[in-house]
């Protein structure tokens, strides 16, 4: 048995070296017209020799006016190629692969940087700091469509092995299949295909508009978990639908915005301490139906559970996030058996609910731009410094961001 030291081959002839995957967090370490900086190109360099198989990028956006943060680097006729290299020369320096995940934020985009969001429809996020969404036309929906593809084929210019498209966590694609959100009555709207068909349709275009060694994976929720959202059962169906559209493997989250699942947080001192591997229990019925690896994100920590979900066929990969923060190189020790445990410093933070909403998240973040910036992150931060300290650092580059677009 040797697990998450195995090799594996993509559908499309490409070899990962091993199942450890850098899952997407948004670095938000580019500049005020949207490019990858050197803390940026550092932050990839690091955890190109840090031995994970496969480094995924944050959300990048292939619509200046759909961020998720006005740090994100963008992907689009005005970026700067040359940086993009570099991020993607640094990333694979060490012997990685590297995917640049695609995105459009929809309804999630922050009010600061667009006010009226292009979304599925006019259904607000419930949140301050959100727009009034309106919902996107016939038209507009061919426009974003083109514009992954136009994405997509900068991205197989600049090197990177492949993209992930965004489709999870609430983002347009995501927020597209719920029902609660997608309120349509028109073909994007309504049946399960009708919800779909916007990520169907990203992905076959972008398919057919690349190389066949370029993978094309997507990000998708297992369930919303909201009431009236997109659902376990959906999520099956919908995995069949994607592999039947040539993706190269789908990779397993939950939640969103509202619903931040994704980012459970385990704390000794919670009284309720939640289990590892979260949605690995509901990956394992959308792997019965697929013949493409699966891989499967969050709270993974222990050599143990993940060796026991590769051999046992319950996952083809695994992603792991925020112990890329605090250790960029935990993951070779890992695969070497020096150590038996991922990072997992938020088992030490008390327990969510005595804290700001969203703070462990942010803490992670402002640790994430650190690492960039100095090379290390500090952990010394509480949890409620690291949270403020990335409150004011949001302020300083949206207000930036803002100012640049007013010159
Ligand atoms: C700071 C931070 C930023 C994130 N940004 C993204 C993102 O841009 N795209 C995405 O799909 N997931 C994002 N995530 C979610 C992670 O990819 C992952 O699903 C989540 O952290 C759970 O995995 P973990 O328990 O190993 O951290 C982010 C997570 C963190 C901590």
């Amino acid at each position: 048995m040797n697990g998450i030291n195995k090799v594996l081959v993509l559908p499309n002839g490409v070899l990962l070296k091993n199942r450890i995957v850098k899952s997407a967090m948004s670095e938000a370490l580019a500049d005020e017209h949207n490019n990858p900086t050197q803390a940026q190109i550092d932050l990839f360099a690091q955890w190109s020799v840090g031995g994970a198989a496969l480094l995924i990028t944050g959300n990048t956006p292939v619509d200046r006016m759909h961020l998720e943060h006005a740090g994100n680097f963008v992907l689009d006729a005005h970026s700067d190629m040359k940086q993009v290299s570099a991020l993607v020369a640094a990333a694979q320096s060490g012997g990685a692969k590297v995917l640049v995940q695609l995105a459009h934020a929809g309804r999630q985009t922050p009010e600061a940087i667009n006010a009226h969001p292009t979304s599925i429809s006019n259904v607000k996020l419930n949140l301050a700091g959100y727009g009034e969404p309106v919902p996107a036309t016939e038209a507009e929906f061919g426009i974003i469509i083109k514009k992954f593809v136009h994405s997509a084929k900068l991205a197989q210019d600049a090197g990177f092995d492949g993209i992930e498209i965004h489709a999870a966590h609430g983002y347009l694609l995501s927020s597209a299949l719920s029902p609660r959100i997608n309120t349509r009555t028109d073909r994007w709207g309504g049946t399960l295909e009708n919800r779909a068909r916007l990520a169907l349709d990203v992905v076959r275009a972008v398919r057919a508009a690349v190389d066949p060694r370029f993978i094309v994976a997507i990000k998708l929720n297992s369930s919303d978990f909201q009431k009236g959202g997109f659902d376990h059962a959906g999520s099956v169906e919908v995995a069949i639908m994607l592999q039947d559209e040539g993706v190269d493997f789908i990779e397993i989250s939950g939640g969103n915005f509202e619903e931040p699942t994704a980012y459970q947080h385990t704390s000794k001192n919670g009284s309720t301490k939640a289990r590892e591997a979260y949605f690995l229990d509901y990956a394992v019925a959308i792997k019965a139906v697929l013949n493409i690896p699966l891989m499967v994100t969050g709270g993974f920590r222990s050599a143990n559970i993940m060796n026991d979900a590769i051999e046992n066929g319950k996952t083809d990969l695994i992603g792991m996030g925020r112990p890329f923060i605090t250790e960029p190189s935990f993951a070779a020790k890992l695969l070497n058996g020096t150590i038996d445990k991922a990072p997992a410093i938020e088992q030490d933070f008390p327990p969510a609910d005595t804290l700001p909403r969203g703070a462990v998240l942010s803490w992670f973040c402002a640790q994430l731009a650190l690492a960039g910036k100095t090379g290390q992150p500090d952990l010394s931060l509480s949890v409620i410094e690291g949270h403020e300290s990335y409150m004011q650092q949001i302020k300083i580059t949206t207000d930036k961001w803002i100012e640049t677009r007013r010159q």
